[in-house]
């Protein structure tokens, strides 16, 4: 009996090793009254490199991405334009796919909030909380912002007692609405927060967070808008003079997309297998979007759908791209096109620097001259070197073929120790969502590979016939290094790390997982192919 309770142990632990972890990422919707810039950018390619870093581990991993094509203010712009809404925003969600295509962001999902499958999934939520009696109508009146869409209260003015520049143009307005009860769910938030410690990452945007639950709690959400003064949006189901506030339609986009409530053929995830997953779901947002709408908005609304605590999605909150410090917005002139900047610079590049020079949920300063000096000194000049040593020499010294080698020398088992250590690195810091740290310890290897050659000198080594042997054992530790830097680099730059693999002749390289990467990708007598310079330098022209 024991015997076959061992065994069936055993089985269970295979089983749980086997099947790999479900992980459902989503990102914040971009709005389609503007043209993406690069903060839009920043966040896809890193829920890109986020998605992709987990199918290197092994999980399977689905991500949604999308367009919140709603409210007043693509209303407003379309009518600017003179043209219809809904001509407007199939314009401008083009210019959001194109540049997903050119970046290289890989979604599984894609979510645009003028889908009737979207709208049908928004109206059945709020009949089952009409039904449930969450949802009352009533009279308001007071002040509004036409920026933010939302009605403000005394606690949104600033010291001097105004309402400050954030919220653009202030109304004074009185009108019906529906509101959601939003204030009989802020104790279970509260609660919600103090006791899960991944609620919100990087932990240290959950203060803040709590100090707003504090300040706000008490009030209701309004969630309606009367027809007469916006008509484009999701109608109120049952109360046809008015639609639904644009937040809480495009909140529903993280379940109406990933099948909540939907028909078997609508062409959906299945929402049980996705959202109640072995892990639970990640939204990446901005920061200036955490307070109110997802910290407090979208888990009181997922609380009163009725969502347990274990079905709350963890909110990854990043920082904000900077221009000189000051934020960047279209209407100062600052902002910075990130389809023009890939043309420039190259795709690769640019996803590079987009998750090199941020740590996540930090706020970085984007500067352009920057991109280039960590490009080409990172790439161009240490992982360039690196693979041009690896690949030119073992070409040009042997053949092309790589032997193992053997009898390792104090500096060879160096070189495997620190790859060894960077990977682990390299590892625990794309689990925290911090890319720049993961990449900063893949370069360490990189830099001791090249302090290597530089000891071991291959090209002196082949000077004399008696060290073949050495030079040999030398090659390999480099080429092998480059094979596992290849690996490692796939989720930021997906194109280099396919040439490198090519160039290795290792097809095998591109379906590899984390837990494969052991000293000896490269088997024994191996040929690589032709080497090719993977990362060109980027050479600016100097002004005339
Ligand atoms: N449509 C809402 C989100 C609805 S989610 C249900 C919205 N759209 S947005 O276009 O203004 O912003 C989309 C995302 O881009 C947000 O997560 C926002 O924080 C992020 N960024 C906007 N500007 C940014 C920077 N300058 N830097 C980094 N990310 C920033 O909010």
């Amino acid at each position: 009996m024991r015997a076959r309770c061992a065994v069936m142990m055993a089985y269970y632990r295979l089983l749980i090793f086997l099947l790999p972890v479900m992980f459902y990422l989503t990102t914040a919707i971009d709005y389609t009254n503007g043209s993406p810039h690069i903060g839009h950018a920043y966040e896809k390619v890193l829920a890109d490199v986020i998605t992709r870093y987990r199918r290197l581990r092994g999980d399977e991993a689905f991500f949604l991405t999308g367009v919140d094509q709603h409210g007043q203010k693509v209303q407003q712009t379309a009518e600017k334009e003179g043209v219809s809404p809904d001509v407007f925003v199939k314009r401008t969600t083009r210019k959001f796919l194109d540049l997903w295509e050119k970046l290289g962001v890989q979604y599984d999902g894609w979510a645009e909030t003028t889908d009737q499958r979207h709208k049908d999934c928004v109206q059945s939520i709020l009949l089952m909380l009409k039904q449930q009696g969450q949802l009352y109508k009533s009279a308001h009146s007071g002040h509004y912002s036409v920026r933010q869409e939302q009605f403000l209260s005394d606690r949104d003015r600033d010291a001097a007692g105004n309402f400050g520049p954030e919220w653009g143009e202030v109304v004074v307005i009185e009108e019906e609405n529906w509101y959601f009860k939003l204030s009989e769910h802020t104790a279970w938030l509260k609660s919600y927060l103090e006791g899960t410690p991944d609620a919100v990452l990087p932990v240290f945007r959950k203060a803040e967070l709590l100090n707003a639950i504090e300040r706000n709690s008490g009030t209701d959400l309004c969630i309606s808008r009367p027809k007469e003064r916006l008509h484009w949006g999701i109608e109120f189901p049952g109360d046809p003079d008015y639609v639904t506030y644009v937040w809480f339609d495009a909140l529903i986009n993280y379940i109406s997309f990933a099948g909540y409530h939907a028909a078997p053929d609508a062409g959906l995830p299945d929402f049980t297998r996705l959202w109640t997953s072995d892990e639970r779901p990640v939204h990446i947002i901005g920061k200036d979007i955490l307070v109110p709408a997802h910290g407090i908005y979208w888990l009181c609304m997922l609380h009163a759908i009725g969502f347990s605590n274990e079905e709350m999605p963890r909110l990854l909150v990043h920082g904000w791209w900077n221009l000189r410090g000051e934020k960047m917005s279209k209407s100062i002139g600052n902002s910075v096109d990130p389809h023009e900047l890939a043309e420039t610079f190259g795709t690769e590049a640019l996803r590079y620097y987009l998750v090199r020079d941020i740590a996540t949920g930090k706020d970085s300063d984007f500067d352009a001259e920057r991109l280039v000096m960590l490009y080409n000194t990172e790439l161009a000049n240490e992982l360039g070197n690196l693979c041009n040593r690896a690949l030119n020499m073992s070409q040009r010294f042997t053949a092309g073929v790589l032997h193992r080698g053997g009898a390792f020398t104090e500096d060879d088992l160096a070189l495997q120790t620190s790859l060894t250590q960077s990977t682990t690195a390299y590892r625990d810091a794309m689990d925290d969502f911090d890319i720049s740290k993961a990449l900063e310890a893949l370069n360490r290897h990189v830099a001791h590979c090249n302090g290597y050659a530089e000891r071991m000198k291959p090209w002196e080594l082949n000077k004399n016939l008696e060290n073949q042997d050495r030079l040999a054992t030398v090659l390999y530790h480099l080429a092998e290094s480059v094979a596992h830097a290849a690996v490692l680099l796939s989720p930021v730059l997906p194109a280099a790390a396919a040439q490198l693999a090519a160039q290795l002749e290792l097809p095998t390289l591109a379906h590899l997982k984390l837990p494969d990467l052991r000293w000896g990708l490269l088997p024994d007598a191996h040929l690589i192919g032709k080497p090719m310079p993977v990362f060109p330098k980027i050479l600016l022209e100097k002004p005339a």
